[in-house]
Protein backbone atom coordinates (compact mmCIF):
# COMPACT_ATOMS: atom_id res chain seq x y z
CA UNK A 1 0.00 0.00 0.00
CA UNK A 2 1.34 3.57 -1.16
CA UNK A 3 1.24 6.48 1.71
CA UNK A 4 0.38 9.87 0.60
CA UNK A 5 0.14 12.08 3.49
CA UNK A 6 -2.89 14.08 4.03
CA UNK A 7 -1.51 17.37 5.01
CA UNK A 8 -0.08 20.77 3.82
CA UNK A 9 2.43 21.24 6.27
CA UNK A 10 6.04 21.74 4.69
CA UNK A 11 7.91 20.78 7.74
CA UNK A 12 5.95 17.79 7.94
CA UNK A 13 5.96 16.67 4.31
CA UNK A 14 9.89 16.98 4.34
CA UNK A 15 10.36 15.19 7.75
CA UNK A 16 8.15 12.46 5.77
CA UNK A 17 9.80 12.81 2.74
CA UNK A 18 13.48 12.42 4.21
CA UNK A 19 12.55 9.11 5.76
CA UNK A 20 11.15 7.91 2.27
CA UNK A 21 7.82 7.19 3.00
CA UNK A 22 6.02 9.59 0.90
CA UNK A 23 4.58 8.37 -2.25
CA UNK A 24 2.12 11.40 -2.63
CA UNK A 25 0.07 14.43 -0.39
CA UNK A 26 -3.08 15.10 -0.23
CA UNK A 27 -4.79 18.41 0.16
CA UNK A 28 -8.24 19.97 0.60
CA UNK A 29 -9.51 23.43 1.70
CA UNK A 30 -9.93 22.73 5.00
CA UNK A 31 -5.94 21.86 4.70
CA UNK A 32 -5.78 24.57 2.61
CA UNK A 33 -7.22 27.01 5.36
CA UNK A 34 -4.86 25.63 8.42
CA UNK A 35 -1.90 26.34 6.52
CA UNK A 36 -2.98 29.62 6.01
CA UNK A 37 -1.41 30.39 2.50
CA UNK A 38 -2.16 30.43 -0.76
CA UNK A 39 -2.65 26.95 -2.54
CA UNK A 40 -0.69 27.85 -5.74
CA UNK A 41 1.95 28.54 -3.39
CA UNK A 42 1.64 25.74 -0.78
CA UNK A 43 1.08 23.11 -3.90
CA UNK A 44 3.89 24.39 -5.55
CA UNK A 45 6.35 24.22 -2.78
CA UNK A 46 5.08 20.60 -1.83
CA UNK A 47 5.27 19.58 -5.63
CA UNK A 48 8.95 21.14 -5.56
CA UNK A 49 9.17 18.58 -2.65
CA UNK A 50 7.73 15.12 -3.31
CA UNK A 51 7.47 13.32 -6.53
CA UNK A 52 3.98 11.39 -6.33
CA UNK A 53 1.00 12.85 -6.83
CA UNK A 54 0.09 16.21 -5.41
CA UNK A 55 -3.72 16.51 -4.77
CA UNK A 56 -5.12 20.10 -5.41
CA UNK A 57 -8.72 20.30 -4.74
CA UNK A 58 -11.26 23.04 -6.87
CA UNK A 59 -13.66 24.89 -5.11
CA UNK A 60 -16.44 25.49 -8.14
CA UNK A 61 -19.35 23.82 -8.24
CA UNK A 62 -20.47 23.63 -11.38
CA UNK A 63 -18.31 21.44 -14.57
CA UNK A 64 -17.21 24.68 -16.33
CA UNK A 65 -15.80 26.33 -13.03
CA UNK A 66 -14.09 22.90 -12.48
CA UNK A 67 -12.19 22.53 -15.55
CA UNK A 68 -11.44 26.09 -15.28
CA UNK A 69 -9.97 25.65 -11.86
CA UNK A 70 -8.43 22.07 -12.03
CA UNK A 71 -6.56 23.40 -15.44
CA UNK A 72 -4.90 26.41 -13.55
CA UNK A 73 -4.23 24.27 -10.60
CA UNK A 74 -2.16 21.57 -13.04
CA UNK A 75 -0.66 24.46 -14.84
CA UNK A 76 1.38 24.35 -11.29
CA UNK A 77 3.32 21.15 -11.56
CA UNK A 78 3.53 18.05 -13.69
CA UNK A 79 2.35 15.53 -10.44
CA UNK A 80 -0.85 17.71 -9.79
CA UNK A 81 -3.56 15.27 -9.25
CA UNK A 82 -7.25 17.33 -9.74
CA UNK A 83 -9.60 16.46 -6.97
CA UNK A 84 -13.03 17.05 -7.48
CA UNK A 85 -16.25 16.32 -5.50
CA UNK A 86 -17.91 13.52 -6.35
CA UNK A 87 -21.38 15.07 -7.53
CA UNK A 88 -22.97 14.65 -11.37
CA UNK A 89 -20.95 17.57 -12.37
CA UNK A 90 -17.34 16.30 -10.42
CA UNK A 91 -17.65 13.36 -12.40
CA UNK A 92 -18.57 14.98 -15.71
CA UNK A 93 -15.29 17.13 -15.35
CA UNK A 94 -13.14 14.21 -14.21
CA UNK A 95 -13.94 12.47 -17.57
CA UNK A 96 -12.84 15.41 -19.48
CA UNK A 97 -9.81 15.67 -17.11
CA UNK A 98 -9.03 12.67 -17.43
CA UNK A 99 -9.38 12.34 -21.36
CA UNK A 100 -6.89 15.25 -21.25
CA UNK A 101 -4.44 12.98 -19.50
CA UNK A 102 -4.50 14.56 -16.24
CA UNK A 103 -4.64 12.93 -12.84
CA UNK A 104 -7.70 13.24 -11.59
CA UNK A 105 -9.20 12.17 -7.41
CA UNK A 106 -12.31 12.20 -6.59
CA UNK A 107 -13.20 13.07 -3.61
CA UNK A 108 -16.27 12.40 -1.30
CA UNK A 109 -17.14 9.39 -1.55
CA UNK A 110 -19.13 7.15 0.79
CA UNK A 111 -20.56 4.20 -1.24
CA UNK A 112 -19.22 2.04 -3.43
CA UNK A 113 -21.71 2.90 -5.83
CA UNK A 114 -20.47 6.26 -6.21
CA UNK A 115 -17.00 4.80 -6.45
CA UNK A 116 -17.96 2.76 -9.63
CA UNK A 117 -19.17 6.24 -11.15
CA UNK A 118 -15.45 7.92 -10.91
CA UNK A 119 -14.13 4.59 -11.76
CA UNK A 120 -16.40 4.59 -15.16
CA UNK A 121 -15.31 8.43 -15.44
CA UNK A 122 -11.73 7.54 -15.51
CA UNK A 123 -10.73 9.09 -12.03
CA UNK A 124 -6.96 8.08 -11.19
CA UNK A 125 -8.02 7.77 -7.43
CA UNK A 126 -11.08 7.32 -5.73
CA UNK A 127 -11.16 8.82 -2.57
CA UNK A 128 -13.35 6.84 0.27
CA UNK A 129 -13.60 8.83 3.56
CA UNK A 130 -13.65 6.15 6.54
CA UNK A 131 -13.35 8.29 9.53
CA UNK A 132 -16.44 10.15 8.55
CA UNK A 133 -18.27 7.10 7.87
CA UNK A 134 -17.00 5.60 11.85
CA UNK A 135 -18.62 9.38 13.37
CA UNK A 136 -21.87 8.78 11.81
CA UNK A 137 -21.93 5.02 12.95
CA UNK A 138 -21.39 3.38 9.85
CA UNK A 139 -18.54 1.06 8.96
CA UNK A 140 -15.90 2.98 7.06
CA UNK A 141 -13.61 -0.33 6.20
CA UNK A 142 -16.84 -1.77 4.84
CA UNK A 143 -16.79 0.49 2.40
CA UNK A 144 -13.18 -0.39 1.16
CA UNK A 145 -13.91 -3.67 1.03
CA UNK A 146 -16.97 -3.37 -0.90
CA UNK A 147 -14.71 -1.00 -3.47
CA UNK A 148 -11.82 -3.55 -3.22
CA UNK A 149 -14.11 -6.16 -4.21
CA UNK A 150 -16.34 -4.64 -6.96
CA UNK A 151 -12.93 -3.10 -8.93
CA UNK A 152 -11.63 -6.67 -8.60
CA UNK A 153 -14.13 -8.15 -10.42
CA UNK A 154 -13.79 -5.46 -13.42
CA UNK A 155 -10.16 -6.35 -14.74
CA UNK A 156 -9.81 -2.83 -16.99
CA UNK A 157 -11.50 -0.78 -13.60
CA UNK A 158 -7.52 1.14 -13.08
CA UNK A 159 -9.00 3.65 -10.45
CA UNK A 160 -7.11 3.38 -7.28
CA UNK A 161 -8.49 3.21 -3.89
CA UNK A 162 -7.20 5.93 -1.84
CA UNK A 163 -8.53 5.83 2.11
CA UNK A 164 -9.14 8.97 2.99
CA UNK A 165 -10.23 10.60 6.14
CA UNK A 166 -7.96 7.88 8.25
CA UNK A 167 -7.62 9.14 12.13
CA UNK A 168 -5.45 6.22 13.78
CA UNK A 169 -3.00 3.67 13.45
CA UNK A 170 -5.75 0.29 13.02
CA UNK A 171 -7.42 2.74 10.18
CA UNK A 172 -4.27 2.14 8.04
CA UNK A 173 -3.98 -1.67 9.00
CA UNK A 174 -7.37 -3.10 8.10
CA UNK A 175 -7.42 -0.64 5.25
CA UNK A 176 -3.94 -2.55 4.06
CA UNK A 177 -5.92 -5.26 4.95
CA UNK A 178 -8.47 -4.43 2.87
CA UNK A 179 -6.43 -3.78 -0.48
CA UNK A 180 -6.60 -0.21 -0.63
CA UNK A 181 -4.14 0.96 -2.97
CA UNK A 182 -3.13 4.06 -1.21
CA UNK A 183 -3.70 5.44 2.52
CA UNK A 184 -3.47 9.26 2.60
CA UNK A 185 -2.32 9.59 6.46
CA UNK A 186 -2.37 12.73 8.45
CA UNK A 187 1.31 13.28 9.62
CA UNK A 188 0.99 12.54 13.44
CA UNK A 189 -0.52 8.79 12.63
CA UNK A 190 1.79 8.29 9.85
CA UNK A 191 4.83 8.36 12.49
CA UNK A 192 2.75 7.15 14.99
CA UNK A 193 2.71 3.56 13.12
CA UNK A 194 6.68 3.20 14.39
CA UNK A 195 5.42 3.29 17.87
CA UNK A 196 5.16 -0.19 20.49
CA UNK A 197 6.25 0.07 23.74
CA UNK A 198 7.82 -3.27 23.46
CA UNK A 199 10.02 -1.75 20.95
CA UNK A 200 10.79 0.72 23.47
CA UNK A 201 11.62 -1.12 26.18
CA UNK A 202 13.46 -3.70 24.02
CA UNK A 203 15.77 -1.30 23.08
CA UNK A 204 16.22 -0.54 26.48
CA UNK A 205 17.23 -3.52 27.70
CA UNK A 206 19.57 -4.28 25.11
CA UNK A 207 21.22 -0.66 25.41
CA UNK A 208 21.86 -1.50 29.16
CA UNK A 209 23.29 -5.25 28.74
CA UNK A 210 25.50 -3.28 25.49
CA UNK A 211 26.65 -1.22 27.98
CA UNK A 212 27.76 -3.93 30.39
CA UNK A 213 30.17 -5.46 27.25
CA UNK A 214 32.70 -2.82 27.45
CA UNK A 215 32.65 -2.69 23.49
CA UNK A 216 32.39 -0.27 20.99
CA UNK A 217 31.21 -1.35 17.57
CA UNK A 218 33.36 1.43 15.46
C1 LIG B 1 -8.43 13.28 1.82
O1 LIG B 1 -8.19 13.53 0.67
C2 LIG B 1 -9.25 14.13 2.69
O2 LIG B 1 -8.86 15.43 2.46
C3 LIG B 1 -9.07 13.82 4.15
O3 LIG B 1 -8.61 12.49 4.31
C4 LIG B 1 -10.26 14.14 4.99
O4 LIG B 1 -10.03 13.70 6.30
P1 LIG B 1 -10.92 14.17 7.55
O5 LIG B 1 -12.25 13.49 7.47
O6 LIG B 1 -10.14 13.75 8.75
O7 LIG B 1 -11.06 15.65 7.42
Amino acid sequence: MKFFADTAEIADIRDLAEAGLLDGVTTNPSLIMKAGRSIHDVVAEICSIVEGPVSAEVAALDTEGMLAEGRKLAEIADNVAIKVPLTWDGLKACRILSGEGRMVNVTLCFTANQALLAARAGATFVSPFIGRLDDIGLDGMQLIEEIRTIFDNYAHIETQILAASIRNQNHVRLAAMAGADVATVPPTVLKGLVKHPLTDAGLAMFMNDWKKTGQTIL
